[in-house]
């Protein structure tokens, strides 16, 4: 923690939610909410809720949420400290200088100075591309039809023919070498000393969703190898949680955002105005890259090279966005090989036309799927109808996959129920999908183990947050101790202790928390609605075997730790005591 929990607190407390967020959106009051047009994602009708009495807002068309704090490190682009600062000045709060801890104050002000030293890097290229020797790297730019606004805009730029003249510089501003070096901007060796990384590149920043400098990739001007050449990881540059453009892409609010292969095809699409696209860093796509992109959008179309490692990769992007929850669609660029070539040749209308016509992923599979068989073959035939079946299965939610059967069997030209059966008869082989058992609900679903785990920690918390009555019946059998996830323990600790308090402060809870992330994720705990429709008795049993569930849990947490020692064993001695008498007790809601 930054600040003195008290202080933000305070802070807290002194900026009213809903005077704050009126200063950026529009709100209207019904009921006791107000609502209005979420900031974060595009939308017409308003679903973006603030409420005063909880001090937190929530969006039930994207799931954002939190506290005043989370509100203006999203809208801001602020870190938690950041927005604290912002709020107490806006409030007249007078805050302290910062309070670290050593090892965090180190931490923090390493990853600062790696900053610096990368925006200071940036500058240099950028004024030398403007120089003479950068006329190169400018000539470059502009054979490949880039405009000065553009360079400007991504901040563009050239590393000269010498092999140490960024390092000279930067030591000049008083840079330690051991910095550079860390940055990845040097390396040294024993015959050049230490030397420059980039050398007569062009020069391209990669910024994160904040706009800082993070890394860079550098072209050659020819056709010399490697094409690029990318800063190594660092602190500060994580390839696997970044996209390039995603700095702009995020307030692009087209409704979707376009993954594509490279910086120049990000930057050729934002020059024509299509500023919703991003690329990732030189490696392929990563589940946490789907994750980042989750938070701003729901639907994702691919713009990958159109040759056959173009195809393998969007496959693979394909499965990875599934996973995360997002749709997927394929964009079409032939006859042309990126997005890049293809603006240059059929310009904006004609790419605007290629979005609308983007082929949903799964379609795009079926098709890569059936250049492996020969149609005209009985035989090769059948094992692809098979292939089609295998996958359809892949869709649990039931409505969905008719859906897909359906449209899939008539443009296969298979019949609609011989092809069901047939999804049928792989279902039952593996187990996968079955024809009614699946939940109806339509949220997607994240399955495994340690998410149902999560899931019923977080069911029992808003079971708490909407009934903070059965907190006297259940505080008997369960504790913060229970709850095995480090974000739901931190949230159960001051949330039973408020509750025990008889003091109920949902938004003090979320400044527990300094990152984004995990503010959005417990703003989801007080905002999931748990009551399904049911009798009393229906919703009992429901919380019966929730405080079941949890409790089992940390029991097999607790047995599993290594070195169990005396006080872990009583733990698990009374806890074993606590279940099996919870497992016979009646909880009544009234
Ligand atoms: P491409 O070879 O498709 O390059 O690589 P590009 O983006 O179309 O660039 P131009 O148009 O030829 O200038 C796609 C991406 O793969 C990474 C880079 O991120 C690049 O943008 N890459 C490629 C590398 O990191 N190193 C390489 O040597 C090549
Ligand atoms: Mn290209």
């Amino acid at each position: 923690m930054y600040y003195p929990d008290e202080l933000v607190e305070e802070v807290r407390m002194k900026n009213d939610i809903v005077e704050v967020i009126s200063g950026y959106v529009k709100l209207q009051k019904k009921g006791s909410s107000h609502f209005g047009l979420c900031p974060f994602h595009n939308e017409k009708s308003p679903s973006f809720s603030v409420s005063q009495g909880r001090q937190m807002y929530y969006c039930f068309g994207c799931g954002a949420g939190g506290n005043v704090f989370t509100f203006i490190m999203e809208y801001e682009n602020f870190s938690f400290p950041e927005a604290v600062k912002h709020l107490a000045q806006r409030a007249g709060v007078t805050l302290p200088e910062a309070e670290y801890n050593e090892e965090a104050r180190r931490k923090e002000s390493r990853r600062a100075k790696l900053l610096e030293v990368n925006k200071e890097a940036a500058k240099y290229f950028f004024y030398q591309l403007r120089g003479k020797n950068g006329q190169a790297g400018y000539q470059y730019l502009k054979k490949r039809k880039l405009s000065e606004e553009t360079i400007h805009r991504f901040g563009l730029g050239f590393s000269n023919m010498a092999g140490d003249d960024l390092t000279r510089y930067l030591k000049s501003k008083g840079y330690e070498d051991k910095l550079v070096q860390e940055a990845g901007l040097a390396s040294y060796d024993e015959k050049y000393g230490l030397h420059d990384k980039f050398w007569n590149r062009v020069m391209f920043p990669i910024q994160d969703i904040n706009g800082k400098v993070i890394g860079f990739g550098g072209r050659v001007m020819g056709d010399g190898k490697p094409k690029y050449l990318n800063s190594p990881e660092t602190m500060i540059f994580d390839k696997s949680r970044n996209l390039y453009g995603l700095n702009f892409a995020r307030t692009a609010k087209a409704g979707h955002i376009i993954l594509c292969e490279g910086y120049m095809d990000v930057i050729a699409m934002h020059q024509a105005g299509f500023s919703q696209a991003v690329a990732s860093l030189g490696t392929s796509f990563t589940a946490g890259q789907a994750n980042l992109l989750g938070r701003y959008t729901k639907e994702v179309i691919l713009a990958y090279d159109s040759d056959g490692a173009g195809v393998g990769a969007a496959l693979r992007a394909i499965g990875i966005l599934k996973e995360a929850g997002l749709t997927g669609k394929v964009l079409n660029l032939e006859p042309y090989k990126d997005p890049d070539e293809f603006m240059k040749n059929l310009g904006q209308e004609a790419f605007m036309e290629r979005i609308r016509q983007a082929e949903n992923s799964f379609f795009f599979e079926l098709r890569m799927l059936q250049r492996d068989f020969d149609l005209r073959d009985p035989e090769s035939k059948t094992k692809f109808h098979r292939e089609i079946a295998r996958k359809l299965c892949s869709f649990t939610e039931e409505v969905e996959r008719e859906n897909y059967i359906e449209a899939v069997a008539e443009k296969y030209h298979i019949g609609f129920e011989n092809l069901r059966k047939l999804v049928f008869t792989y279902a039952a082989q593996t187990g996968m999908a079955s024809s009614a058992v699946r939940p109806k609900s339509g949220v997607r679903k994240k399955s495994g183990p340690e998410e149902n785990v999560k899931k019923t920690q977080r069911l029992l918390l808003t079971w708490l947050v909407e009934e903070p009555a059965i907190y006297g019946k259940i505080k008997k059998y369960i504790s913060p101790e229970d709850f095995t996830g480090d974000l739901y323990k931190k949230i159960a600790v001051k949330f039973f202790e408020d509750l025990e308090a008889g003091a109920f402060n949902p938004a003090a809870i979320i400044s527990l928390f300094t990152e984004e992330e995990e503010q959005r994720e417990a703003a989801g705990v007080f905002n999931t609605k748990i009551r399904q429709p049911g009798t009393r008795a229906e919703q009992e049993k429901a919380l019966h075997d929730i405080l079941v569930a949890v409790k089992r849990n940390s029991l097999a947490y607790a047995s599993s730790q290594p070195g169990t020692d005396i006080l872990a064993l009583n733990r698990v001695i009374e806890g074993k005591k606590a279940l099996e008498e919870l497992s016979k007790t009646h909880i009544s809601l009234d």
